[in-house]
């Protein structure tokens, strides 16, 4: 075994360990608990715009960008932008490795690969800042509910021309809704991509956190996740990611498309 394959599989070993350590997952939740009254998701960027993710989840999301290396990526909800821009910032690395490797240069404003958005409310100033930043020939935004017919519709159409495609399911995180837009768009994902459902969390921590919110505890995203898989097993939750991160909004959240 060479140092590689040495390292890759201590990396394995050690993050099955921390799968299992019972008391450290508990740890975890406390954590979350503790930085819950500062927003703690509140207070990153990405490229100077507002994103609501933690770091843990955007550098799993990093890792499969790169893996994928998808030429559509589907987000539901918004906000402020960040997620639309670091996404459409990997896809631009991507295609500067493609040009690399092609030994060729490309104009970023002709690349095919697109990040499509979807929000019921993009605000006029959160608009206006994604579409004057540099990242913005990569963005394609439809303002509507996630699952509404004809917006769901829409992204079907513009998914057809595309043969890689990754899903960010994030707005809004009650039971039924995510349920329905795991129906709409997790078929829309490839073969050994993933569809990544952001707040699953939620189950996990005490109901009094979310007193103001239409979710909690028994009705969140995680609810969605385990009953759309009592019914499709082409998906399967990737356990070595919420595994590696310990701190995730998306525990049994990412969920990867194997047939
Ligand atoms: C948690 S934020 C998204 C954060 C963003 N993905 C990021 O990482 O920066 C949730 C967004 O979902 C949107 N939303 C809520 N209900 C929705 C619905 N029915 N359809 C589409 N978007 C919705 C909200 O307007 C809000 O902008």
């Amino acid at each position: 075994m060479d140092s590689i394959e040495q390292f890759n599989l201590d990396s394995r070993r050690n993050v099955e360990g921390m799968g299992n350590d019972q008391a450290l997952q508990a740890l975890a939740n406390a954590w979350f608990n503790g930085v819950a009254p500062y927003k703690y998701s509140y207070n990153f960027a990405w490229m100077g715009r507002p994103i609501i993710q933690i770091p843990q989840d955007v550098s799993a999301m990093q890792e499969i960008i790169w893996s994928v290396r998808p030429d559509l990526i589907i987000e539901t909800g918004i906000a402020h932008g960040g997620s639309l821009i670091f996404s459409a910032s990997m896809l631009a690395l991507l295609d500067m490795v493609d040009a690399i490797e092609a030994n060729t240069t490309m104009d970023p404003r002709q690349s095919k690969r697109k990040v499509l958005g979807i929000d019921i409310d993009i605000r006029a100033n959160n608009r206006s800042a994604i579409e004057t930043h540099p990242m913005a020939s990569r963005i394609q935004m439809l303002q509507g509910s996630s699952i509404a017919a004809d917006v769901v519709g829409q992204v079907k159409s513009i998914a057809a021309g595309y043969e890689r495609v990754l899903v960010c399911l994030d707005s809004n995180h009650t039971h039924d809704h995510v349920l329905a837009e795991l129906e709409a768009y997790a078929p829309l994902t490839s073969v050994g991509s993933y569809c990544v459902v952001f707040d699953t969390l939620v189950e996990d921590l005490p109901a009094d956190m979310f007193l103001n919110r239409p979710w909690g505890p028994g009705n969140n995203p995680k609810t969605a996740v385990w009953k759309y898989l009592e019914s499709h097993p082409e998906f399967e939750i990737d356990k070595s990611i919420q595994n590696k991160l310990l701190i995730t909004v998306a525990p049994d959240g990412y969920l990867k498309r194997l047939a």
